[in-house]
């Protein structure tokens, strides 16, 4: 068993290994004085019942996580849970969303079906695929591009496999940055763009949670075809408000999360800056 801190340790080295933007991001708020503290890490995963969501998350639940919401994207057909640290306040929730193969094309469902037939059987059920990134080998630039028409989300995953698809900062822990304003304007001003689909924040005060996030930098990656630069991962921000029991919301909210989904999507000027 892989314990919480070293599971966490794994995936943030895996994330900002491959997007530098994370890291230096992560820089300026440590050089402004602030103190980074994870409000949730995402993964992504197909229902394939070999490396869905109940399979991801037995590392999570071995650390000491229970599960605490179910959430259903219809639009984007996805099924979602988040999990929550017994004990540890400060550990991040773990969000791991799968996509509902059996809504879409054949061509999709059987290029899925492929991916997970190509793990390793080591590799199946054990703890350290959550962290292994693409275990199916190298890519089709072809079959990337054909899964983004029916979903950025499959060619998201196809591509860049389990990993975090991103943290998210705490802004309630923030001192200086104190709101999600404050956050964007400052990452704005460094030369970040925002993800404004569905607005630059999604939620608000009322519905007791803001989220923004940095739309993904492009990465370099090996296809089949030669090198080619697409969407990685990107970096979330969020602050909780407390309930009317002065509780801080620990949930999460569909219809936001739903536009947040879109930060790796393929738009032009993709590009920080
Ligand atoms: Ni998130």
């Amino acid at each position: 068993m892989i314990s919480k801190d070293d599971l966490l340790l794994k995936l943030w080295e895996h994330y900002t290994s491959q997007n530098p933007s994370v890291k230096q991001v992560y820089d300026l708020f440590i050089a402004e004085g602030e103190e980074v503290v994870n409000d949730h890490i995402a993964f992504r995963t197909f229902d394939d019942p070999r490396v869905n969501i109940d399979v991801l998350s037995q590392p999570f639940l071995k650390a000491g996580y229970t599960e605490k919401g179910q959430y259903t994207f219809e639009a984007k057909k996805l099924f979602a849970k988040h999990f929550e640290h017994q004990g540890d306040p400060l550990a991040p929730r773990v969000f791991i969303s799968q996509l509902k193969t059996g809504e879409f094309s054949p061509f999709l469902r059987e290029t899925a079906s492929r991916c997970v037939d190509a793990i390793p059987a080591s590799l199946l059920g054990a703890d350290e695929l959550v962290y292994s990134g693409n275990v199916w080998g190298t890519p089709s630039f072809e079959i990337y591009e054909t899964l983004r028409q029916e979903s950025e989300y499959a060619g998201w995953l196809y591509v860049n496999g389990f990993q975090a698809n991103h943290f998210t900062v705490s802004v309630n822990f923030l001192k200086k940055l104190d709101s999600i304003q404050k956050v964007n304007a400052f990452l704005k001003e460094k030369g970040f763009r925002i993800n404004d689909s569905g607005g630059e924040i999604k939620g608000t005060p009322a519905e007791l949670l803001e989220q923004s996030s940095i739309r993904s930098e492009m990465i370099h990656v090996r296809f089949i075809e030669g090198l080619k630069q697409i969407p990685g991962c990107y970096y979330e921000f969020a602050r909780r408000y407390p309930d009317t029991d002065g509780r801080l919301y620990p949930g999460f909210i569909a219809k936001s999360a739903d536009k947040i989904f879109e930060s790796t999507d393929f738009v032009d000027g993709t590009k920080k800056g």
